[in-house]
């Protein structure tokens, strides 16, 4: 995908944060956006009456692709799917909380897989689309205090890259988007150093960037890129090591 005007483009998890951001800077750049999440009001709030309003729930594989077909009818078809919606919570490791675990994999995996699958097979019908999906960095690595995240991140990505890999030669591009710490609703809480964050309007125009470049992969910010990317060549046996002042902090 190159040009962004007149693109029809449905941004799920667009009720606040990351996704609102996007989908309004995506209405800026004159695509016909249509936004969807659970809180109805706070998706008229980014609308601002110019975009397309389906509520659904992730979780709710029938209410996916309920309003799959309400933005199908209301933009005449959907050329871009960014699957935006994710959930997070602390977790500890000792004492593991395995319905944490569970609500982090239903809305993290289960989600996004209810969201590709209410978008794909128009997709390969009109032989055209890009589902682009929000994972993040997290997924790079084992992170103190992120069991349920950091693995539901790392299964979006697999998710991902597996399906890119599966579509090619079908017209259905795939796109993965790896952000490092964005200041929204679901980080204002995190009582830990968020180095290198960054606003959710600054977050918005590197995916914008990335998605009209058409990039398999878009993450950002660079230093957090970078970081991300060589801590994965760290040895499994010097990771709890390097991890160990962010374990004890999780801790505490
Ligand atoms: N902030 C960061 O530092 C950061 C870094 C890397 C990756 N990410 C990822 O970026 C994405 C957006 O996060 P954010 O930081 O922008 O957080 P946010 O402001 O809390 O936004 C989360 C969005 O997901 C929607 N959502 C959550 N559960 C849903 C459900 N069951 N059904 C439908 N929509 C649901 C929320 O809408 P409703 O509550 O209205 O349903 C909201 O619009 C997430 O996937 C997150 O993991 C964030």
């Amino acid at each position: 995908m190159n040009t962004l005007p007149g693109q029809r483009v449905w941004v799920i998890g667009a009720s606040s944060g990351i996704g609102a951001a996007v989908a309004q800077e995506l209405e800026r750049q004159g695509c016909r956006v249509a936004v969807s999440a659970r809180r109805e009001q706070e998706l008229h709030r980014v609308s601002g009456g110019r975009m397309v309003v389906a509520v659904l729930d992730v979780l709710d594989a029938a209410s996916v692709r309920r309003a799959a077909a309400e933005v199908e009818a209301a933009l005449g078809g959907i050329d871009l799917a960014v699957i935006v919606a994710g959930y997070w919570e602390r977790m500890a490791a000792v004492g593991f909380d395995r319905d944490a675990f569970v609500r982090h994999i239903e809305a993290n995996v289960i989600g996004m897989a209810n969201c590709i699958d209410a978008v794909l097979p128009r997709m390969l019908e009109q032989g055209h689309g890009t589902i682009a999906g929000v994972a993040s960095v997290a997924g790079y690595r084992g992170m103190p205090g992120a069991q349920g995240y950091g693995a539901s991140k790392a299964a979006q990505l697999n998710l991902l890259e597996s399906l890119r890999v599966g579509l090619r030669g079908t017209g259905v591009n795939v796109q993965t988007v790896s952000p490092g710490f964005v200041a929204t609703p679901m980080t204002a809480a995190n009582s830990f150093p968020m180095p290198f964050i960054i606003s959710a309007e600054q977050a918005a125009r590197h995916m914008v960037r990335g998605l009209t470049r058409g990039r398999a992969e878009i993450v950002f910010p660079w230093p957090m890129a970078i970081i991300m990317k060589s801590a994965r060549l760290v040895p499994q046996q010097w990771w709890p090591r390097l991890m160990a002042a962010r374990s004890r902090e999780q801790r505490s």
